[in-house]
């Protein structure tokens, strides 16, 4: 599924060749602040200038960076060196990239691991399906696209590092196993620090990663325990492509990061609504699905869903405008296209894939989940195409929805059913302009961008 274009030796080899001359450059520096010798410091000159009109004339003949003059000039982060590197060429700054040029001009290098790090999990079909498989759907995408994908390290502005860690299901609950995340990264960033130069370069701050499920890169699925582990110190510089995101102060999300939507599969989303339009009958008011407690446990001092579910199954079950049901159902985006309202309530955390499954089936997405933070907020019009109900509102759904269905639902669903939004949200197998991979492209690019004008500031 994940293609591979090139093997990893023939793409290693150019490596090792750079490798040895960025050595050969480190050792030489180091002898040359130690040493006094009056020959040597002539001879440390001449090749310095010999060196730096090589590099200057064939810049000029060539157009094309050549490793070392390159990373002569990383700093903390090849971010940075991009700009200074480019900064050269004024014009470059003066034309501010339109949406075509992206994905031509953003390059990210994509680390070739051991299948243990990722592929080997493919065997296992559910792997790239269920709602934690960004982390392979972003791989994927990245690997397709001969736009972004570079092959050279040395011109990539970012790097991607494709470990999937949502894979190790449960025997027991079929629930993807995390407790072995941690480990499995950090022998990842291990071997790529060990054999590559560019982490210890940038100390991982131009490394990209996907942490998708609940709580991003703390690696629990109890917020508590979440928060009490943190994310790794070996995350802590890099940037993480997450779909936990919250709009207040969260130890899960004190990283450089971008929130990403849960994965959603667009072929079982065309199937849907090849057998019912968007604008088909919508028979059902209101619907979900899911996990609702009646008893709610303690689990270490917290409650599923802050006990919202428990509250909406008790206050709306008699209801005959509400549509809900507690088990698992697989033809269940076939309930939610026949749906005028579908609720989006808070589980473990904050975000469900219900909020994308109910954009794409163009059932009006209501989120109860006090403070979280949407994905793509530039891309998804959010407070246009949904509704926000307070988690302690939860008990005048009834009322609230009424009035909405009264006011203003045909503009809402008209909002909703644009294609550009449902296109934001879903990943697809190569990068389609304004899909998920490509807002995430987006996202990085802005990065970026806002490294580019620090140093323009820092310039003037
Ligand atoms: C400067 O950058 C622009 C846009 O990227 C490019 O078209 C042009 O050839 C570059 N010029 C030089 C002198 O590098
Ligand atoms: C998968 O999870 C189980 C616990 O559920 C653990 O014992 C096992 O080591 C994990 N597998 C890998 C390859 O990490
Ligand atoms: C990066 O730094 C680590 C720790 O200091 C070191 O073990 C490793 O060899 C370095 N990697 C390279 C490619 O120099
Ligand atoms: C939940 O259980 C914890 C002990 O695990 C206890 O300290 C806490 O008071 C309980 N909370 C509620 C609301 O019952
Ligand atoms: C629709 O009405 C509700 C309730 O008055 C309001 O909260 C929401 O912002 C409105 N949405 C749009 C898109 O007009």
């Amino acid at each position: 599924m994940v293609e591979f274009k090139r093997p990893l030796i023939k793409n290693n080899r150019g490596f090792y060749v750079k490798m040895k001359l960025v050595h050969r450059h480190g050792r030489l520096q180091a002898q040359q602040e130690k040493s006094s010798n009056l020959f040597f410091k002539y001879y440390k000159w001449l090749l310095w200038v010999s060196l730096s009109l090589y590099f200057f004339s064939s810049y000029f003949i060539t157009h094309k960076p050549i490793p070392m003059y390159k990373t002569e000039y990383f700093s903390k982060s090849t971010i940075v060196s991009r700009v200074l590197f480019e900064s050269t060429n004024s014009t470059f700054l003066q034309h501010p990239k339109n949406n075509q040029g992206l994905l031509k001009d953003l390059k990210i290098y994509i680390y070739e691991l051991p299948p243990k790090y990722n592929t080997k999990w493919l065997a296992n079909e559910r792997c790239s399906n269920h709602l934690f498989a960004s982390e392979v759907a972003i791989h994927r995408a990245l690997s397709n696209s001969d736009d972004v994908r570079t092959f050279d390290p040395y011109e990539a502005d970012f790097f991607f590092v494709p470990v999937y860690v949502s894979c190790n299901f449960s025997t027991v609950n079929g629930f993807p196993a995390i407790g072995h995340a941690r480990s499995l990264l950090s022998s990842a960033i291990n071997l790529i620090s060990t054999n590559f130069p560019f982490w210890n370069r940038s100390q991982g701050a131009d490394h990209v990663f996907v942490a998708s499920h609940d709580f991003g890169s703390c690696f629990h699925t109890l917020e508590g325990r979440a928060m009490e582990d943190g994310i790794p110190k070996f995350l802590k510089n890099s940037i993480i492509l997450q779909t936990f995101g919250v709009k207040y102060d969260h130890p899960c999300q004190d990283v450089e990061n971008v929130v990403i939507p849960p994965y959603v599969s667009p072929e079982s989303v065309r199937l849907t609504l090849q057998k019912a339009p968007l604008n088909g009958r919508r028979d059902i008011w209101v619907f979900f699905r899911g996990k609702m407690e009646v008893h709610p446990k303690n689990v270490s001092g917290r409650f599923y869903s802050k006990k919202v579910r428990t509250e909406i199954w008790r206050k709306f079950n008699a209801d005959r405008r509400f549509y809900l049901q507690r088990h698992r159902f697989a033809g269940y985006q076939s309930e939610i296209v026949r749906s005028v309202f579908c609720l989006c309530p808070l589980g473990w955390a904050p975000w469900s894939p219900r909020l994308v499954e109910s954009v794409a089936l163009g059932c009006v997405p209501v989120i109860i989940a006090d403070g979280i933070q949407l994905p793509f907020p530039t891309a998804v019009p959010w407070p246009e195409i949904s509704l926000t109900v307070a988690e302690k509102d939860v008990a005048k759904l009834g009322r609230i929805l009424e009035h909405v269905a009264a006011s203003n639902l045909s503009i809402i669903q008209k909002n909703l059913w644009d294609p550009a939004v449902t296109r934001a949200l879903l990943f697809n197998n190569e990068i389609k302009e304004g899909d998920a991979t490509w807002q995430v492209l987006d996202a990085l690019a802005q990065k970026l961008d806002r490294s580019r004008r620090t140093v323009r500031i820092l310039e003037q």
